[in-house]
């Protein structure tokens, strides 16, 4: 889908050909006497229409208007969320429609800045989304291009190629994740990962087998070992800063699919762990909108990519094994694996000397039941951390919340035979993983998010949400110092290469 912005008066919206014209309502009192702004007042007047979140009114070659239909969308109070909830149900509407040509007005919007013309783009390009790869035919893609309209260009400019920059990012998540795992395996996933390093300012290395074990990751071999699909770490670097500025590195889990090894998954939904590579994902998509966002900082993605099989060769419980960091590990489900991985990837990440690492990953069944899919968990140490990606999750409406890490969580996962347990019992089990994975962070402040009840959704809607891939490009952006971002907009439109920017 193609975005453009584009500044405009009432009138000349009005005389805009498009195949749909949606104009976003907040509040009630409209004044203006151009056509689209007189149906309006007159229909909140009669009490066909209101300016509520989410509510409709529609026309067909309305007079004086050109656009082809009209949808009147109410955007409530205009706020970030109003703006989302009012683009989600115009979407919506026009889905089972022809259109291919969609202009969106901000101009009634009391304060349309930066993060309302995000939530308005990042909505569309939500809404246009269809997976189809591994469809026969590719699904029809109606939907070509949104003008969004807006009254001061320069004001709404920055919040706008941000949000195609994002949406980039978004895109490549969701389909990563979406694709079953025959189409996804480590392999799959580390050449999706060295077709980014052609993007400026990005490298990618990929690690193998014969790598992994000198670098003696005993843990995550050991889940992988189960399996006939090779396991890769995979290790992007996006240097936008300084070379000596100390980078943030993201882990994503990568587990391609998670059967529960000889711990074996129950066989309903077991489908869906295709997605226990959404850290992964997520981590691949801020990267792709790194990328296009060219901020100066530097970023290390981590991936240690594998499957969780049943097999003769695979782990099984009571196994003791020797992590990178040198703890050993009494693996009493096989199915606690996502630790097992992301435990080396942190001893790993220490050879950065990093300013944070945060790790992503769809870890425990526990952390759907404590949060649900509202909110992803988070967890950290460091309140300073803690409060940055909090305050990423506000401003990009990808919510997480903190969750508690008390030193007596950790009491469950004493063993006699290791130094620590990979479980303990079904009581706070989202925190007792997280403890886990607080003994391998304790040399660089750390922060985990559990996105295993955000990162995709069942049901009839089943499918990736590119969670929380907005949430860590806020987090990173917030991360680049105010000096230097006078040098990013110096340098980003030489390394960007002149790539149109305005198309996602
Ligand atoms: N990938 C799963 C977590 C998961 C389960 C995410 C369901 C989303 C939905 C993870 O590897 C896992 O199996 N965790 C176990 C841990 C348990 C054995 C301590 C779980 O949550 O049941
Ligand atoms: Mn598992
Ligand atoms: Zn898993």
């Amino acid at each position: 889908m193609d975005f453009e912005l584009k500044p405009l008066t009432p009138a000349r919206l009005c005389a805009e050909k498009c195949d749909a014209l949606i104009v976003l309502v907040a509040g009630d009192a409209v004044t203006g006497s151009d056509p689209v702004s007189v149906m309006a007042a007159m229909a909140i007047k009669a009490g066909d229409f209101e300016s509520k979140a989410g509510k409709l009114l529609s026309a067909y070659r309305a007079p004086g208007i050109t656009a082809t239909r009209v949808l009147l969308a109410g955007a409530g109070d205009g706020s970030q969320k109003s703006v989302r909830t009012a683009v989600q149900a115009a979407m919506a509407a026009l889905k089972t429609t022809n259109v291919r040509r969609v202009l969106l007005s901000l101009l009634a919007l009391p304060t349309p800045g930066p993060q309302i013309v995000r939530a308005a783009v990042v909505a569309c390009a939500d809404a246009g989304y269809t997976y189809s790869t591994t469809k026969s035919k590719p699904a029809e893609q109606k939907l070509q291009r949104v003008v969004v309209g807006v009254s001061a260009l320069a004001a709404s400019k920055p919040g706008f190629d941000k949000a195609v920059g994002l949406c980039k990012g978004l895109a490549l998540t969701r389909e990563w994740a979406n694709r079953p795992a025959n189409h996804a395996t480590p392999t799959l996933l580390a050449q999706a990962a060295k077709e980014l390093g052609k993007l400026p300012r990005l490298r990618v290395e990929v690690l193998g087998p014969k790598e992994v074990a000198k670098l003696g990751m005993g843990s995550f071999m050991a889940v992988a070992q189960g399996s006939e699909q090779p396991l890769r770490f995979i290790v992007l670097r996006y240097d936008g800063g300084a070379k000596a500025e100390a980078p943030v590195v993201l882990i994503g889990k990568g587990i391609t699919f998670d059967t529960g090894g000889i711990s074996i998954k129950p066989a309903a939904e077991m489908d869906e762990m295709k997605y226990d590579m959404g850290g992964a994902a997520s981590v691949l998509g801020t990267f792709r909108a790194l990328a296009e966002l060219q901020p100066a900082l530097n970023v290390v993605g981590l991936i240690p990519a594998c499957e969780n099989m049943p097999d003769g060769r695979a782990i099984k419980p009571g196994d003791v094994v020797t992590s990178m960091s040198g703890q050993t590990i009494e693996i009493l489900n096989t199915d606690a694996e996502g630790r097992l991985v992301l435990c080396d990837a942190l001893t790993y990440a220490e050879r950065f000397k990093p300013r944070a690492v945060v790790d992503i990953a769809t870890l425990t069944g526990a952390c759907v039941i404590a949060l649900g899919g509202v909110r992803s968990g988070l967890f950290s140490s460091n309140d300073a951390l803690a409060q940055s990606l909090a305050a990423a999750g506000d401003s990009s409406l990808d919510l997480c919340w903190r969750m508690p890490l008390d030193d007596e969580y950790a009491d469950g996962l004493k063993t006699h035979f290791a130094d620590v347990a990979n479980v303990a019992g079904r009581a706070g089990g989202a925190i007792t993983a997280a403890k886990f994975l607080q003994r391998f962070a304790g040399k660089f402040a750390w922060a985990h998010l559990d996105i295993a009840g955000t990162a995709w959704k069942s049901g009839a809607a089943k499918g990736a949400t590119g969670r929380p891939v907005p949430l860590l490009v806020d987090f990173l952006l917030a991360q680049v110092q105010p000096v230097k971002a006078v040098r990013k907009a110096s340098t980003a439109s030489r390394s960007a290469k002149a790539k149109p920017r305005s198309r996602a």
